[in-house]
């Protein structure tokens, strides 16, 4: 399934019978995380009602292009402004001669001329129709003007005739909206980053935890997602807001953040270990509340996993990048650990120097791979994770 978090996505709909899909095709995109808000054209509105698409997409319907009431709401060119991206499904062979023509005589077909946003199309209409030399000669147009279409598919059509022509699937569509969104050097990419402190509960309301900010894993999937990666965070407690365009997945012990990790490996092409795992947790975790009592007591702790080992030697192995935090023979022990635990690439910081890792928002480490290495001089932790994943896409 693509992924949409935060995207909005500005539906059209044209007048044909394949409107009803649009009711599912909103639900779609919602699904892959997409913020959606509707354009019906006077044709689509005898097909399917606007109170259908507003009730399931959480947002009044835009019908009109001169209409007062709602240019004082969100006006044509603000929604031009809102959109990421413009699908317009059902197309009909009506819509997208005027598109091509670059007609702006109703709401959608203006909007269409105002934004800036990526287009796709979804035609559908009857065979016959789509395989006219005008509507070939309009599609390719579009195509030209870097206007993506998807479907239609061949079948049996609602006239009766079979053939190209009908709208393709609301999921496949939903799908093929998210490659409106992969350019750049890791466009596609699949990258799940743990990031933040584990707690290891005690009690019901005291845990084992660091320091850790989480800030070099967030910065890390900023990063990625500019970098075109479809980015899924698996995330300790932390105070940070979720990078743009990010699914982010809570977990607060060890234990959770692997068994989170091992659901996603399947969808993942590269798995960077960015978290302070707390390396152990209690051996029990009380039910009730510790009560205080004797001056001394001693807690057994047992062992966590290791996530990114356990990631590396996983029979769906992703490229596996990890951390190594070391106040001394920095180089050589991080050298070591990528070793042991099976890592592609690791990225070692100093942290004998206080001024930057941890809780700073500067950083400076050195990136080792099996035969070569780059330092990376001290910088904020953007910039540092910039170049850790231009480093990732070259090497993975
Ligand atoms: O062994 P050490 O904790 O120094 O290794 C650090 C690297 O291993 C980091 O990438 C960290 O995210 C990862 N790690 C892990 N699970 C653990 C401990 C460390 O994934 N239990």
């Amino acid at each position: 399934m693509a992924h949409l978090f935060n995207r909005n996505i500005l539906l059209g709909v044209s007048g044909g019978i394949a409107a009803y899909k649009s009711a599912e095709l909103v639900r779609a995109l919602q699904e892959r995380g997409a913020k959606v808000r509707v354009i019906m054209t006077h044709g689509a509105q005898e097909f399917i009602t606007p109170l259908t698409l507003q009730a399931l997409s959480g947002n009044p319907v835009h019908t009109e292009l001169l209409d007062e009431r709602a240019e004082l709401g969100m006006g044509h060119i603000e929604l031009a402004r809102w959109a990421d991206a413009l699908l317009i499904a059902p197309a009909t062979a009506d819509l997208i001669s005027r598109l091509s023509a670059g007609r702006a005589d109703d709401l959608l077909t203006t909007v269409a001329l105002a934004t800036a946003a990526p287009m796709m199309l979804a035609p559908a209409m009857n065979q016959q129709m789509w395989k006219d030399q005008a509507t070939a000669a309009n599609i390719n147009t579009l195509v030209e003007r870097g206007v993506k279409i998807v479907g239609p598919e061949a079948g049996l059509q609602a006239c009766g005739d079979i053939g190209p022509g009908r709208m393709e699937a609301p999921e496949v569509i939903a799908d093929a909206a998210g490659g409106l969104f992969t350019s750049g050097e890791l466009a596609g990419k699949r990258i799940v980053i743990t990031a933040g402190p584990t707690r290891e509960a005690l009690d019901p309301v005291r845990y084992i935890s660091n320091n850790s900010s989480g800030k070099m894993g967030y910065a890390l999937a900023q990063a990625a997602v500019d970098a075109g990666a479809i980015t899924t965070l698996v995330s300790g407690p932390v105070n940070l807001a979720a990078p743009e365009h990010t699914q982010v997945l809570n977990v607060q012990s060890a234990e959770e953040m692997l068994d989170q990790c091992l659901q996603l490996l399947p969808d993942c092409d590269i798995f960077i270990a960015c978290a302070a795992v707390a390396d152990y947790r209690p051996a029990t975790v009380q039910n009730q509340k510790i009560k205080k009592g004797p001056e001394e007591v001693t807690l057994q702790m047992v062992r966590n996993p290791d996530i990114v080992a356990t990631v590396a030697s996983h029979e769906q192995k992703p490229y596996t990048v990890g951390f190594a935090a070391e106040t001394n023979d920095v180089l050589a022990y991080a050298r070591d650990k990528m070793q042991r635990k099976g890592l592609d690439m690791i990225v070692a910081n100093d942290v004998a120097d206080q001024s930057i890792g941890f809780n700073s928002d500067e950083n400076a480490v050195t990136v080792l791979w099996p035969d070569g290495e780059q330092t990376i001089e001290r910088a904020n932790k953007t910039t540092i994770a910039r170049q850790i994943v231009h480093l990732i896409a070259q090497h993975s």
